[in-house]
Protein backbone atom coordinates (compact mmCIF):
# COMPACT_ATOMS: atom_id res chain seq x y z
CA UNK A 1 0.00 0.00 0.00
CA UNK A 2 1.16 3.34 -0.60
CA UNK A 3 1.01 5.96 2.14
CA UNK A 4 -1.59 8.76 1.69
CA UNK A 5 -0.69 11.68 -0.99
CA UNK A 6 0.60 14.98 0.71
CA UNK A 7 -2.69 16.96 1.19
CA UNK A 8 -0.56 19.83 -0.15
CA UNK A 9 2.11 19.81 -2.61
CA UNK A 10 4.15 22.30 -4.36
CA UNK A 11 6.24 20.68 -6.87
CA UNK A 12 9.39 23.21 -9.14
CA UNK A 13 7.64 26.67 -8.16
CA UNK A 14 8.82 29.64 -9.73
CA UNK A 15 7.77 32.82 -9.57
CA UNK A 16 9.56 36.33 -11.47
CA UNK A 17 8.16 39.68 -11.33
CA UNK A 18 9.26 40.76 -14.46
CA UNK A 19 13.14 40.85 -14.24
CA UNK A 20 13.66 39.77 -10.85
CA UNK A 21 13.57 36.12 -9.37
CA UNK A 22 12.07 35.41 -6.42
CA UNK A 23 11.80 31.87 -5.79
CA UNK A 24 13.21 29.13 -7.85
CA UNK A 25 12.07 25.73 -8.33
CA UNK A 26 10.59 24.89 -5.35
CA UNK A 27 9.19 21.34 -4.11
CA UNK A 28 7.73 21.04 -1.10
CA UNK A 29 5.05 18.44 0.37
CA UNK A 30 2.79 18.91 4.03
CA UNK A 31 0.74 15.69 4.91
CA UNK A 32 -2.76 16.14 7.12
CA UNK A 33 -1.88 16.38 10.55
CA UNK A 34 1.54 17.64 10.28
CA UNK A 35 3.25 21.24 11.23
CA UNK A 36 5.73 22.82 7.75
CA UNK A 37 7.82 25.58 9.81
CA UNK A 38 8.84 27.49 6.83
CA UNK A 39 11.91 29.63 7.66
CA UNK A 40 14.45 32.19 5.77
CA UNK A 41 15.48 35.90 6.24
CA UNK A 42 13.87 38.87 5.47
CA UNK A 43 13.59 38.87 2.05
CA UNK A 44 13.80 35.28 1.26
CA UNK A 45 10.53 34.76 -0.07
CA UNK A 46 8.34 33.26 2.41
CA UNK A 47 5.39 35.44 2.04
CA UNK A 48 5.91 35.61 -1.95
CA UNK A 49 5.35 31.72 -1.69
CA UNK A 50 2.48 31.43 0.43
CA UNK A 51 0.51 33.86 -1.33
CA UNK A 52 1.44 31.64 -4.69
CA UNK A 53 -0.63 28.94 -2.22
CA UNK A 54 -3.93 31.52 -1.47
CA UNK A 55 -3.88 32.30 -4.78
CA UNK A 56 -2.90 35.82 -4.68
CA UNK A 57 0.29 35.84 -6.95
CA UNK A 58 0.40 33.16 -9.81
CA UNK A 59 3.93 31.14 -9.91
CA UNK A 60 5.76 31.47 -12.96
CA UNK A 61 6.64 27.75 -13.25
CA UNK A 62 5.17 24.44 -11.45
CA UNK A 63 2.38 23.48 -9.96
CA UNK A 64 0.41 22.88 -6.98
CA UNK A 65 -0.92 20.00 -5.95
CA UNK A 66 -4.24 19.26 -3.33
CA UNK A 67 -4.92 15.48 -2.63
CA UNK A 68 -2.58 14.72 -4.88
CA UNK A 69 -4.28 16.40 -8.30
CA UNK A 70 -3.12 19.56 -10.01
CA UNK A 71 -4.99 22.65 -8.87
CA UNK A 72 -4.60 26.47 -10.46
CA UNK A 73 -6.10 29.06 -7.92
CA UNK A 74 -7.34 32.68 -10.08
CA UNK A 75 -7.70 34.09 -7.18
CA UNK A 76 -7.81 34.46 -3.42
CA UNK A 77 -11.66 33.17 -3.78
CA UNK A 78 -10.26 30.03 -5.39
CA UNK A 79 -8.01 29.05 -2.69
CA UNK A 80 -10.37 29.56 -0.29
CA UNK A 81 -13.35 27.55 -1.41
CA UNK A 82 -10.16 24.47 -1.94
CA UNK A 83 -10.21 25.00 1.82
CA UNK A 84 -6.76 26.93 1.66
CA UNK A 85 -7.05 29.33 4.31
CA UNK A 86 -4.08 32.22 5.59
CA UNK A 87 -3.63 34.25 8.60
CA UNK A 88 -1.76 36.96 8.42
CA UNK A 89 -0.16 38.93 11.25
CA UNK A 90 -3.04 41.04 12.83
CA UNK A 91 -5.37 38.07 12.63
CA UNK A 92 -7.05 39.94 9.27
CA UNK A 93 -9.88 40.11 11.05
CA UNK A 94 -12.15 43.99 11.34
CA UNK A 95 -11.14 45.78 14.31
CA UNK A 96 -14.28 47.86 14.54
CA UNK A 97 -16.80 44.76 14.33
CA UNK A 98 -18.26 42.96 16.29
CA UNK A 99 -16.73 39.10 17.09
CA UNK A 100 -19.82 37.36 15.99
CA UNK A 101 -19.87 39.65 13.32
CA UNK A 102 -16.45 39.44 12.18
CA UNK A 103 -16.80 35.68 12.33
CA UNK A 104 -19.17 35.39 9.97
CA UNK A 105 -18.18 38.41 7.19
CA UNK A 106 -19.27 36.99 3.64
CA UNK A 107 -21.37 34.20 5.40
CA UNK A 108 -23.73 35.58 7.44
CA UNK A 109 -26.65 33.55 9.42
CA UNK A 110 -29.63 34.75 8.65
CA UNK A 111 -33.32 34.47 10.13
CA UNK A 112 -36.26 36.03 8.70
CA UNK A 113 -36.85 35.53 5.00
CA UNK A 114 -36.41 37.89 1.71
CA UNK A 115 -35.88 41.27 2.14
CA UNK A 116 -36.89 40.85 5.93
CA UNK A 117 -33.88 38.74 6.41
CA UNK A 118 -31.62 39.76 9.55
CA UNK A 119 -28.14 38.76 10.89
CA UNK A 120 -28.84 36.42 13.80
CA UNK A 121 -26.56 38.59 16.00
CA UNK A 122 -27.25 35.86 18.96
CA UNK A 123 -26.57 32.77 16.94
CA UNK A 124 -23.34 34.29 15.58
CA UNK A 125 -21.75 35.34 18.74
CA UNK A 126 -22.91 31.55 20.24
CA UNK A 127 -21.12 30.07 17.47
CA UNK A 128 -17.83 32.35 17.35
CA UNK A 129 -17.41 32.31 21.02
CA UNK A 130 -17.91 28.52 20.75
CA UNK A 131 -15.41 27.78 18.27
CA UNK A 132 -12.51 30.16 20.02
CA UNK A 133 -13.64 28.18 22.91
CA UNK A 134 -13.06 24.99 21.27
CA UNK A 135 -9.99 26.21 21.22
CA UNK A 136 -8.92 26.42 24.66
CA UNK A 137 -9.55 30.42 24.52
CA UNK A 138 -11.77 30.77 27.56
CA UNK A 139 -11.10 34.45 27.91
CA UNK A 140 -13.10 35.26 25.59
CA UNK A 141 -17.09 35.12 26.24
CA UNK A 142 -18.80 37.68 25.00
CA UNK A 143 -19.40 37.99 21.23
CA UNK A 144 -20.90 41.83 21.11
CA UNK A 145 -17.28 43.15 22.17
CA UNK A 146 -14.87 44.40 19.36
CA UNK A 147 -12.55 42.45 17.64
CA UNK A 148 -10.39 45.93 18.20
CA UNK A 149 -10.39 45.50 21.93
CA UNK A 150 -8.91 42.06 21.80
CA UNK A 151 -5.14 41.14 22.72
CA UNK A 152 -3.20 40.27 19.22
CA UNK A 153 -3.09 36.46 20.68
CA UNK A 154 -6.70 36.44 20.80
CA UNK A 155 -7.25 38.08 17.32
CA UNK A 156 -5.43 35.64 15.65
CA UNK A 157 -6.86 32.68 17.96
CA UNK A 158 -10.55 33.95 16.49
CA UNK A 159 -9.40 34.43 13.07
CA UNK A 160 -7.32 30.46 13.36
CA UNK A 161 -10.74 29.31 14.93
CA UNK A 162 -13.23 30.72 12.15
CA UNK A 163 -10.78 29.57 9.18
CA UNK A 164 -10.95 25.98 10.89
CA UNK A 165 -14.99 26.30 11.66
CA UNK A 166 -15.52 27.30 7.81
CA UNK A 167 -13.62 23.76 6.73
CA UNK A 168 -10.34 24.85 6.08
CA UNK A 169 -7.74 22.10 5.19
CA UNK A 170 -4.54 23.68 4.93
CA UNK A 171 -3.73 26.73 7.87
CA UNK A 172 -1.13 28.95 6.41
CA UNK A 173 0.55 31.63 8.91
CA UNK A 174 2.37 34.27 7.86
CA UNK A 175 4.57 35.20 11.48
CA UNK A 176 1.14 35.05 13.25
CA UNK A 177 3.60 35.02 16.49
CA UNK A 178 5.87 38.19 15.64
CA UNK A 179 4.53 40.81 17.56
CA UNK A 180 2.77 38.51 20.51
CA UNK A 181 4.51 38.84 23.74
CA UNK A 182 5.64 35.42 25.27
CA UNK A 183 2.14 34.37 26.79
CA UNK A 184 -0.08 35.51 23.83
CA UNK A 185 2.49 33.19 21.42
CA UNK A 186 2.31 30.17 23.79
CA UNK A 187 -1.62 30.41 23.29
CA UNK A 188 -1.51 30.73 19.59
CA UNK A 189 1.45 27.74 19.44
CA UNK A 190 -1.58 25.59 21.18
CA UNK A 191 -3.80 26.47 18.59
CA UNK A 192 -1.55 25.55 16.17
CA UNK A 193 -1.23 21.98 18.00
CA UNK A 194 -4.65 21.83 18.22
CA UNK A 195 -5.24 22.47 14.24
CA UNK A 196 -2.72 19.80 13.67
CA UNK A 197 -4.31 17.38 15.87
CA UNK A 198 -7.48 18.45 14.14
CA UNK A 199 -5.47 17.52 10.92
CA UNK A 200 -5.23 20.14 8.75
CA UNK A 201 -2.17 20.56 6.94
CA UNK A 202 -0.34 23.81 9.02
CA UNK A 203 2.13 26.02 6.85
CA UNK A 204 3.96 28.26 9.77
CA UNK A 205 6.60 31.06 9.17
CA UNK A 206 8.26 32.40 11.76
CA UNK A 207 11.52 34.28 12.48
CA UNK A 208 11.34 32.80 15.88
CA UNK A 209 13.67 29.09 16.31
CA UNK A 210 12.10 28.97 19.85
CA UNK A 211 8.20 28.67 18.12
CA UNK A 212 9.53 26.68 15.18
CA UNK A 213 10.91 23.98 17.10
CA UNK A 214 7.93 23.90 19.43
CA UNK A 215 5.76 23.21 16.78
CA UNK A 216 7.12 22.07 13.42
CA UNK A 217 7.48 18.45 12.27
CA UNK A 218 9.16 19.63 9.15
CA UNK A 219 11.14 22.48 8.42
CA UNK A 220 11.91 23.90 5.12
CA UNK A 221 14.76 26.96 4.98
CA UNK A 222 14.54 29.59 2.27
CA UNK A 223 17.99 31.43 1.20
CA UNK A 224 17.59 33.92 -1.66
CA UNK A 225 14.05 32.19 -3.30
CA UNK A 226 15.85 28.50 -3.16
CA UNK A 227 15.03 25.65 -0.75
CA UNK A 228 18.81 25.89 1.39
CA UNK A 229 17.52 23.04 3.53
CA UNK A 230 14.84 20.83 4.54
CA UNK A 231 14.58 18.49 7.48
CA UNK A 232 12.44 16.63 9.48
CA UNK A 233 12.53 17.63 13.61
CA UNK A 234 15.46 16.80 15.73
CA UNK A 235 17.35 16.41 12.50
CA UNK A 236 19.47 19.32 13.10
CA UNK A 237 20.31 21.69 16.63
CA UNK A 238 18.93 24.52 17.35
CA UNK A 239 22.60 26.09 16.78
CA UNK A 240 22.02 24.91 13.38
CA UNK A 241 18.42 26.06 12.64
CA UNK A 242 19.55 29.82 14.18
CA UNK A 243 22.41 30.06 11.32
CA UNK A 244 20.21 28.56 9.07
CA UNK A 245 17.55 31.15 9.36
CA UNK A 246 20.45 34.00 8.95
CA UNK A 247 20.64 33.11 5.81
CA UNK A 248 23.23 30.48 6.46
CA UNK A 249 25.83 32.54 8.08
CA UNK A 250 27.16 31.63 11.66
CA UNK A 251 25.15 32.86 14.26
CA UNK A 252 28.35 33.44 16.44
CA UNK A 253 30.26 35.82 13.38
CA UNK A 254 26.67 38.03 13.46
CA UNK A 255 27.10 38.66 17.41
CA UNK A 256 31.05 38.93 17.30
CA UNK A 257 30.51 42.26 14.49
CA UNK A 258 27.49 43.59 16.87
CA UNK A 259 30.37 43.37 19.63
CA UNK A 260 32.47 45.19 17.42
CA UNK A 261 30.21 47.67 16.47
CA UNK A 262 29.51 48.36 20.52
CA UNK A 263 33.09 48.22 21.05
CA UNK A 264 33.86 51.42 17.88
CA UNK A 265 30.88 53.49 19.61
N1 LIG B 1 5.24 42.31 -6.32
C1 LIG B 1 6.58 42.28 -6.27
N2 LIG B 1 7.33 42.84 -7.24
C2 LIG B 1 8.68 42.81 -7.20
N3 LIG B 1 9.38 42.23 -6.21
C3 LIG B 1 8.70 41.67 -5.20
C4 LIG B 1 7.27 41.66 -5.18
N4 LIG B 1 6.87 41.01 -4.04
C5 LIG B 1 8.00 40.65 -3.41
N5 LIG B 1 9.09 41.04 -4.10
C6 LIG B 1 10.49 40.81 -3.70
O1 LIG B 1 10.66 39.44 -3.44
C7 LIG B 1 11.57 39.23 -2.38
C8 LIG B 1 10.94 38.32 -1.36
O2 LIG B 1 9.91 39.01 -0.66
P1 LIG B 1 8.99 38.30 0.42
O3 LIG B 1 8.03 39.32 0.92
O4 LIG B 1 8.44 37.06 -0.16
O5 LIG B 1 10.05 37.95 1.56
P2 LIG B 1 9.83 37.31 2.99
O6 LIG B 1 10.68 36.09 3.07
O7 LIG B 1 8.40 37.17 3.29
O8 LIG B 1 10.49 38.43 3.94
P3 LIG B 1 10.08 38.92 5.44
O9 LIG B 1 10.68 37.93 6.36
O10 LIG B 1 10.75 40.26 5.53
O11 LIG B 1 8.60 39.01 5.51
C9 LIG B 1 11.93 40.60 -1.85
O12 LIG B 1 13.18 40.96 -2.38
C10 LIG B 1 10.84 41.49 -2.40
O13 LIG B 1 11.29 42.80 -2.59
MG1 LIG C 1 7.11 38.03 4.71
Amino acid sequence: MTAAAPLIELRHISKSFGPIDVLQDISLKVHAGEVLCLLGDNGAGKSTLIKILSGVHRPSAGEILLDGRPVAFASPKDAQTCGIATVHQFGGTFPLMSIGRSFFVGVEPTKGWGPFRVFDRKRANTIAVQAVRDFGITRIDDGDRLVGGLSGGERQSLAIARAVHFGARVLILDEPTAALGVKQAAHVLRIINEAKRRGLAVIFITHQVTHAMAVGDHFAVLIRGAIAADFRKGERTREEITDLMAGGEIMAHIEAAIEGAHADT
